[in-house]
C-alpha cells in the first residue's frame, strides 16, 4: 500500500496517489480531471470549487477522515467572507490533500460539462469552448531589461498557462498598455484556440479579474428567416433567442431568384451581403441588450446556412452556384474575424466559424444537421430530412452516409397555397376530417381547443382564423385522402361524387371548404386543386430525393426517419406518410429532431472538437446531385400519386385504410354544363 494519500474524483472516477500537501487543483490537472480555473490557482476566481466527501466509501475502498484535507486557509476565509462559499465546498486550488479523500467536482466547476437540453430527443451538448478566459499577472516594465508590454504578457501566458505563440489583434494592441496599468499588471484575457490547435489569438483583455463571462451566437441563417441564440460560453446555457425575416427576401423569395438577381444586377450580390450583415448586427444588438451584456463580451459566432447564404454572408458572388457544376468558392469550413464580416455589435476581434458545405446544393446547414443527428454513428439505416424551401436529405449508418438536396419549393411552408400563410397565431395547424360526415374540425396556432370544442370561438376571437400554415396544409391534404374526398392521383371529387357540400366547384376543378365566413366579410379558407398540385410537387421532390439515395445505397427500405427543421417538429408522421413525403416505416420510427441545424450550430459553438468531427464527417459524406441524375425525374413522376404510384406502404396500411376512390373531374363538370343547357 502506498504511503501517499489516495485521491478519488467523482463523477470521473479518476484516482491516484499524491504527496501530502499537493493542492486538489494540481492533482486534478495531473490526472486530467476536468476542474476549471481562470485565475490559475490564485484563489480569486472561485471556478475551482470542489466538494470533499467524508466517511466510508466501500465502492472506492477508502475511508475519508475529517482531516483528509488541509484546514481552511486565509484565502478561502476571505473568499467566503466576501462572496460566500456554499456549505461543504472548498476551493480546489487552496485545499491540499492530507489523507485519503473522495472529491466531487460539481457540474459548474467542470469546463467540459454536459448541458442537458430540455428536449430529450436532442442529444446533450458537451462544453469545450474555443474561447476561454485566463487570468495572468504580468511583470512590470524594467528599464534595465527593456521589453514590450505585449512580450511580457505573452511570457506570462506561457509561464502561467503554457500558452505559447499567441497572436494579438491590432485593435487589442491599441488598448493593451492602458488595460495592463488599469489592472495593476493583472489582466484577464479571452483567448481563442483554433480547433486544429495551430493558432491562439487574444480576443479581448480586461483589467484585473474579469468575471462577467463571455458569450457566443449560434446563428441559423436561412433564406427565409435568421435565428440567433445567445449562448453562455461557460455554462452552454442559451440566454436569449431572437429571429427575424431574412431581408434578402426583397431580392427574391427563393435561392435561385437571389442568384439571378446577382447575375442580372451588377453589384447585386454586394447589396445582399450588406443587408444580411446588417440584419445579423441588429440581432446581436437586440440580444446583447436584452441579456444586459457588454458587446465586447460577445466573442464568437457560429453560422450554419445553405451554400447561397454562405456565399452572400462572406461577400462572395453566388453566381457559380446557379449553374452546373455548382462549384462552391470553398467547401471547407471558414473562420474569419467579426470585423471581416462587418459585425460591429460584437467584439471586433471575435471569431466567426462557418461550418463546411457538403456540396454546391447541400450546405453548411445540412452539415449542422449531420452534426446534430450523427447518422454516421447510427447502427440502423436512418433517413434524416430537413424540410424547408429546399429539403436536405441524409441517408446512412456507421458504414456510409449519402446526402442530397431536393428542390421542394415553399409549399411546405404555406407559401403558394391559396389560403396559405406563415405559422402565426390564427393559422390552422391541425385538421381532422370525419370519414362519415366529411366535416372538418381544426386547431389554430395560439389556441389549444379544437374548433368544435366549447370556448373555441371566444379563444380565437383575437387572432381570428386567418389561413393554413405548412403543417396544416399537409394534414389537410392527407385528411382529404383518408376521408375519400380526394383520390390517389390528387383529384378532389365533386359534391355529388363525394357526398360533401364542402366540395365546391372552382373553374374545372373542385376545392374543399374548411372554414367559410365570407357571408360576414370574413375569410373563406379552402384547399384548392392547385394547392394539392403544389403539395404534390413538393412531396414528390422530397420522396424522389430520398429514393435516389436509397437506390445509391441499394436498399428498398430504411429503418427510421428523422424529420428535422422547425417545420419537421410540427408535422404529424402519420399525415406525412399518407401523403407519401417519406418512405414507409413503422410510425413509431418517425422522429422529430426539432431545429437540428440550430442544434448543430450550438454544438459547434460550445464544443470545439465537434468542428473537427464535422469537417471529417463532411469529407466522407458522398454527395448525390439530384439536378443531373436522370432517375430523379422517374422517381419524381411515380411519387406524384398519393401516397405513391408504385411503392407500397405496408406499414402505413397497418394503421390507415385508404379508400379506393376515383374521380373524373372533367366528366362531372361536363355533365353539369350539359344539365345547365337543358
Ligand atoms: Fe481560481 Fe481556485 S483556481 S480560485
Amino acid at each position: 500500500m502506498s504511503s501517499k494519500p489516495l485521491v478519488v474524483f467523482t463523477p470521473s472516477g479518476k484516482r491516484g496517489y499524491f504527496e501530502k500537501g499537493t493542492s486538489i487543483l494540481q492533482i486534478a490537472r495531473q490526472l486530467g480531471v476536468d476542474l476549471d480555473s481562470v485565475c490559475g490557482g490564485r484563489g480569486i476566481c472561485s471556478k475551482c470549487q470542489i466538494t470533499p466527501s467524508y466517511g466510508e466509501f466501500p465502492k472506492h475502498g477508502v475511508t475519508v477522515s475529517a482531516d483528509a484535507l488541509s484546514e481552511w486557509n486565509k484565502v478561502e476565509e476571505r473568499y467566503n467572507d466576501k462572496r460566500g462559499l456554499a456549505k461543504g465546498r472548498r476551493l480546489g486550488c487552496q485545499a491540499c490533500v492530507q489523507g485519503d479523500v473522495v472529491i466531487d467536482v460539481p457540474a459548474e466547476s467542470q469546463v467540459h460539462k454536459q448541458v442537458i437540453r430540455k428536449d430529450a430527443s436532442v442529444r446533450p451538448v458537451k462544453m469545450n469552448p474555443a474561447t476561454r478566459l485566463f487570468y495572468v499577472e504580468v511583470a512590470e516594465p524594467d528599464m534595465h531589461e527593456p521589453s514590450g508590454d505585449l512580450e511580457r504578457l505573452k511570457k506570462a501566458l506561457k509561464e502561467q498557462w503554457g500558452i505559447g505563440d499567441v497572436e494579438l489583434d491590432f485593435f487589442q494592441l491599441n488598448k493593451l498598455q492602458k488595460t495592463l496599468r488599469q489592472g495593476n499588471w493583472a489582466v484577464t484575457v479571452a483567448i481563442f484556440k483554433d480547433h486544429t490547435a495551430t493558432r491562439s489569438s487574444i480576443v479581448e483583455i480586461w483589467p484585473g479579474l474579469y468575471e462577467k463571462g463571455i458569450y457566443g451566437l449560434a446563428i441559423d441563417l436561412g433564406s427565409t428567416t435568421i435565428a440567433a441564440h445567445l449562448t453562455d460560453l461557460k455554462s452552454g446555457e442559451v440566454l436569449k433567442s431572437a429571429g427575424l425575416m431574412n431581408p434578402q427576401i426583397r431580392f427574391g423569395e427563393d435561392l435561385m431568384s437571389r442568384v439571378s438577381y446577382s447575375m442580372m444586377n451588377p453589384g447585386g450580390d454586394k447589396e445582399m451581403t450588406k443587408i444580411v450583415r446588417e440584419a445579423i448586427n441588429s440581432l446581436a444588438e437586440q440580444l446583447t441588450a436584452e441579456a444586459a451584456i457588454e458587446k465586447k463580451s460577445l466573442v464568437e459566432v457560429v453560422f450554419v446556412c445553405n451554400p447561397v447564404m454562405h456565399h452572400l454572408l462572406l461577400g462572395i458572388d453566388p453566381v457559380e452556384l446557379g449553374q452546373a457544376p455548382f462549384a462552391l468558392a470553398s467547401s471547407n469550413s471558414i473562420e474569419v474575424s467579426a470585423s471581416d464580416l462587418d459585425l460591429s455589435n460584437m467584439n471586433s476581434s471575435g471569431r466567426c466559424y462557418i461550418l463546411p458545405c457538403i456540396a454546391g446544393h447541400v450546405g453548411a446547414d445540412a452539415a449542422a444537421v449531420a452534426l446534430s443527428e450523427e447518422p454516421n454513428k447510427s447502427e440502423d439505416l436512418v433517413l434524416v430530412v430537413d424540410v424547408g424551401t429546399n429539403a436536405e436529405i441524409l441517408l446512412g449508418n456507421k458504414s456510409k452516409v449519402l446526402a442530397c438536396s431536393s428542390p421542394t419549393g415553399p409549399a411546405f411552408e404555406g407559401a403558394q397555397i391559396s389560403s396559405g400563410q406563415r405559422a402565426a397565431p390564427g393559422a390552422i395547424e391541425r385538421i381532422e376530417i370525419d370519414n362519415n360526415t366529411k366535416e372538418p374540425r381544426f386547431r389554430v396556432i395560439g389556441c389549444n381547443l379544437w374548433s368544435d370544442e366549447e370556448g373555441f370561438t371566444e379563444a380565437t376571437r383575437k387572432s381570428g382564423i386567418t389561413g393554413i400554415c405548412g403543417s396544416g396544409i399537409i394534414e389537410a391534404v392527407a385528411e382529404l385522402r383518408m376521408a375519400g374526398l380526394m383520390d390517389e392521383s390528387g383529384l378532389i371529387g365533386s359534391a355529388e361524387a363525394t357526398g360533401s357540400s364542402r366540395c365546391i366547384p372552382e373553374g374545372r376543378t373542385y376545392s374543399y371548404v374548411i372554414y367559410d365566413q365570407s357571408d360576414e366579410n370574413g375569410p373563406l379558407i379552402s384547399v384548392s386543386q392547385n394547392d394539392i398540385r403544389a403539395i404534390q410537387l413538393a412531396k414528390s421532390a422530397l420522396y424522389a430525393g430520398a429514393r435516389l439515395l436509397m437506390d445509391e445505397m441499394k436498399i428498398e427500405k430504411v429503418d427510421r426517419v428523422v424529420l428535422a427543421g422547425a417545420f419537421g417538429a410540427h408535422i404529424s408522421s402519420k399525415h406525412a406518410m399518407v401523403l407519401g413525403m417519406i418512405p414507409d416505416v413503422p410510425l413509431d420510427k418517425v422522429q422529430s429532431a426539432g431545429n437540428a441545424a440550430g442544434t448543430g450550430a450550438r454544438i459547434a459553438l460550445c464544443n470545439i472538437s465537434s468542428r473537427s468531427d464535422i469537417e471529417e464527417m463532411v469529407g466522407k459524406i458522398e454527395k448525390i446531385e439530384t439536378a443531373i441524375e436522370p432517375k430523379f425525374q422517374e422517381h419524381f413522376v411515380a411519387a406524384n400519386a398519393i401516397p405513391h404510384k408504385l411503392d407500397s406502404f405496408p406499414e402505413l396500411s397497418k394503421v390507415v385504410n385508404l379508400p379506393k376512390v376515383h374521380f373524373n373531374i372533367g366528366s362531372d363538370n361536363k355533365k353539369r354544363r350539359r344539365r345547365r343547357k337543358l
